[in-house]
């Protein structure tokens, strides 16, 4: 009997039937990893619902490390390297315990691992919502030895994927060209997303993924993997695919380990990032759609509010923020229908007025000489009209020619030896965050102006400029290569610490437009300055790559004036006002210059996205034609409330030649049982209408045959209803309302 006894544990240990597989689920995604006291963590599935048994069925199952430590069983590349006190570098991890947790709509795995070589230990932890397919997977970095240790690679996650025929989508940009999206093949080698910038997390290279797995990126069909990674300093991803078939394509992302070792002291701990991950089997579109839905349900601030229009005085008057101006503008946007207006630069420094790029950040207190009855009144002024108020400031900042700068020259980034290299205006320098009474400085800009005023409701918080100088006045000279996590950590403590004292207040968060749109900033901000490109070509292009990770009622779109200033292109009024109601719709010009006729439109489309805005802002997102690919000549997409009871479609022409085509386009979302009826939205032609215009369709035919786009040549012959000069016949525009009966 004894001997029976051995002999089956014997063979048990051989055929491995001791090792613990840990699955972690939402409702259509799977994560199992096996973790087997005293042994290697190893990751054997993600993907599309399925048993471990299913999974190895299929071929999908693999075992490799969970979390490559250098040093030691080297099949994949690793995601930690650590110098200990003594010089090692080596590591080898086995489980130490694991611990599974549940806490509203999120179960936690996490696994500890334990050096066996050194006292120090890697927390792995997968965070899986029951309510959407997101996992978020972070690495806890933990030094138990009473020395320090320095933290030379540190990411946040490592994922092996089976494919090796893979593409991958990014965004790049930087200023006024943000959110280029880009797709290509990953071939063989490696392949790195990153940045370098500091603070300016979006530039050149955003924090987020999709790979698809089968070759191809498609928007409704084929397996990918979606991925951000939240942190708002440099980050690395890698895609580490080795032309050998025994090994897996490598995804790896965390804080950029560049001239970043990190000093962990004895007895601490650093936690990285989330990366936030989602497996689609349907596509990138899907991708796209569970991430609108996470962010506005469990990450954005007030993600599931509705978010108003506004006027903002930057592209209208610049530096010119005088009382007339901002009560001219004011009032023309409360008569337009339109919900706030903002204060952009311009309104602040005393001894040295901001009438310029060059003089004053740091300096906020209101500039007397142009806003002679101060913030109070104009608060007062805006509100008597019916509408709210905002205000910029740029609090992380400090020009040479300021107060601020001539009280506390130290507390600027900047090498001792060496002068500061200045940013905007040939003057503007970066505060130094980990420096305690910066910290207390940036955080009193927001607490005084809203303790002073507190019926202030919207600011936009900017930051025109990167880490030029990556030296700190206040860390030692031994712990400088913290700056880049120990700057943007402080950060987001002051941010924490500004939102516990002022939960309300919307925050837009900017940085020359869009260089900081990372989800990292998220839990502090409601709404994100898409770009200071507001040419509506090239803003459509830009929403659409934006749209990939981001929801539409954080990117926030204004309407520009008539002969874009960055692109000198002319484009009808529609046009523009239906390329901003694609996302949170608002107005970056001076209203007084409307013609009547622009005028009334003005207001019937301000009022008509009001109408649309909850399907817009909280709908789920359908991109239809696709502006990047193809011939370009058109854009459409949808948005499906989530009953499927409303539904709005943008149906964008963008290029116009002679005899072109008629173009279909096939809705999506829709319910293919219920009936639609359909309305154009924010027309011109108040007297002509389309041939769908009041029709009654079923989903199933909608989706089925598709639509006939409109002929949008037509109506346009003749005089044109509201733009006085002759337009051509390219940037043409369609928005339909559904609504089931
Ligand atoms: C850069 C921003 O992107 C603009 O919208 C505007 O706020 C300016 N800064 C003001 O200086």
């Amino acid at each position: 009997m004894k001997k029976l006894l051995l002999l089956a544990i014997s063979l048990l240990t051989a055929i491995g039937s001791y090792a613990e597989n840990y699955t972690i689920s939402t409702p259509n995604n799977t994560l199992i990893i096996e973790a087997t006291k005293g042994k290697a963590a190893k990751f054997r599935y993600y993907g599309t619902t399925a048993s471990l048994e299913e999974a190895k069925a299929l071929g999908k199952a693999m075992r490799y490390d969970a979390f490559h430590a250098f040093g030691h069983h080297a099949e994949l590349p690793y995601a930690a390297l650590v110098k200990f006190p003594d010089g090692d570098n080596a590591m080898d991890l086995v489980v130490d315990g694991v611990e599974q947790s549940k806490e509203g709509h999120i179960t936690t795995l996490c696994i500890t691992l334990k050096d066996t070589l050194h006292p120090f230990r890697l927390q792995l932890c997968y965070a899986a919502y029951d309510d959407c397919d997101v996992i978020k997977f972070s690495t806890k970095y933990i030094n138990d030895g009473k020395k320090p240790v320095v933290l030379q690679r540190y990411m946040s996650a490592s994922l092996p994927v089976l494919s090796k025929d893979c593409s991958l989508l990014s965004l790049h940009g930087e200023n006024k060209n943000e959110c280029n999206e880009i797709v290509e093949p990953l071939g063989f080698g490696t392949k790195i997303l990153s940045s370098q910038e500091g603070n300016r997390t979006a530039f050149p290279t955003h924090s987020s993924f999709m790979l698809s797995l089968e070759g191809g990126m498609h928007e409704n069909s084929g397996n990918v993997i979606a991925g951000t990674l939240a942190w708002i300093g440099n980050f690395t991803i890698e895609f580490v695919n080795a032309a050998l078939p025994q090994r897996p394509t490598v995804i790896m992302a965390g804080i950029n380990p560049s001239a970043s070792d990190y000093t962990l002291d004895g007895g601490s701990s650093l936690k990285t990032p989330e990366l936030i991950l989602s497996y689609s089997n349907k596509g990138k579109g899907q991708a796209s759609r569970t991430l609108h839905y996470w962010a506005r349900h469990h990450h954005v601030l007030d993600g599931t509010k509705l978010r108003e229009v506004l006027l903002n005085s930057w592209e209208g008057v610049r530096f010119d923020t005088t009382q007339a101006n901002m009560e001219s503008m004011a009032t023309d946007i409360a008569a337009l229908g339109g919900e706030m207006f903002v204060m952009d630069d311009g309104w602040f420094g005393d001894k040295y007025p901001r009438d310029n790029d060059k003089t004053s950040l740091g300096d906020w207190v209101v500039c007397r000489k142009k806003l002679p009855e101060g913030i109070g009144a104009l608060v007062k002024m805006v509100h008597s009209k019916g509408i709210k108020f905002g205000i910029w400031i740029e609090p992380e900042m400090v020009n040479t020619k300021s107060e601020l700068y001539e009280k506390h020259p130290e507390w600027v980034l900047r090498h001792p030896a060496i002068e500061p290299q200045t940013g905007r205006g040939g003057s503007q320098l970066l505060l130094d965050m980990t420096n305690p009474k910066v910290q207390d400085f940036v955080f009193g800009v927001v607490d005084k102006l809203m303790t002073e005023h507190p019926d202030i409701d919207y600011i936009k918080w900017d930051n025109n400029m990167s880490m030029l100088d990556a030296s700190s006045q206040y860390l030692p000279m031994s712990r400088q290569s913290n700056l880049s996590v120990d700057f943007n950590l402080a950060t987001i403590a002051t941010l924490e610490r500004i939102r516990a004292a002022h939960p309300k207040v919307i925050i837009q968060l900017c940085a020359s437009g869009g260089t900081r749109l990372n989800y990292g900033f998220m839990p502090y901000f409601q709404e994100v300055w898409t770009s200071d490109m507001t040419d509506p070509l090239h803003r459509l292009k830009m929403q659409w790559g934006a749209l990939d990770f981001y929801p539409s009622n954080i990117l926030a779109a204004h309407v520009c004036s008539h002969n874009n200033k960055y692109t000198q292109r002319h484009t009808p009024l529609k046009f523009r006002f239906d390329v901003a109601s694609m996302c949170r719709l608002g107005v970056e010009m001076v209203p007084a210059t409307f013609t009547p006729a622009e005028r009334e439109y003005a207001k019937r489309a301000i009022a008509e996205y009001k109408q649309i805005r909850p399907i817009v802002q909280q709908g789920d997102l359908y991109k239809l034609i696709s502006p990047l690919e193809g011939s370009r000549e058109y854009a459409a997409l949808n948005y499906v409330n989530s009953d499927k009871s409303k539904a709005v479609v943008m149906i964008y022409r963008l290029l116009y030649t002679f005899g072109m085509p008629h173009r279909i386009v096939q809705l999506q979302g829709l319910d293919p049982e219920r009936n639609y009826r359909i309305r154009e939205v924010a027309s011109e032609f108040e007297n002509e209408k389309l041939a769908i215009e009041g029709k009654v369709i079923s989903g199933r035919l909608l989706m089925e045959e598709g639509v006939v786009i409109p002929e949008l040549t037509q109506r346009y012959k003749g005089n044109h209803p509201i733009n006085e000069l002759r337009e051509s016949n390219d940037y043409r525009s369609v928005i339909l309302e559904l609504v089931a009966e």
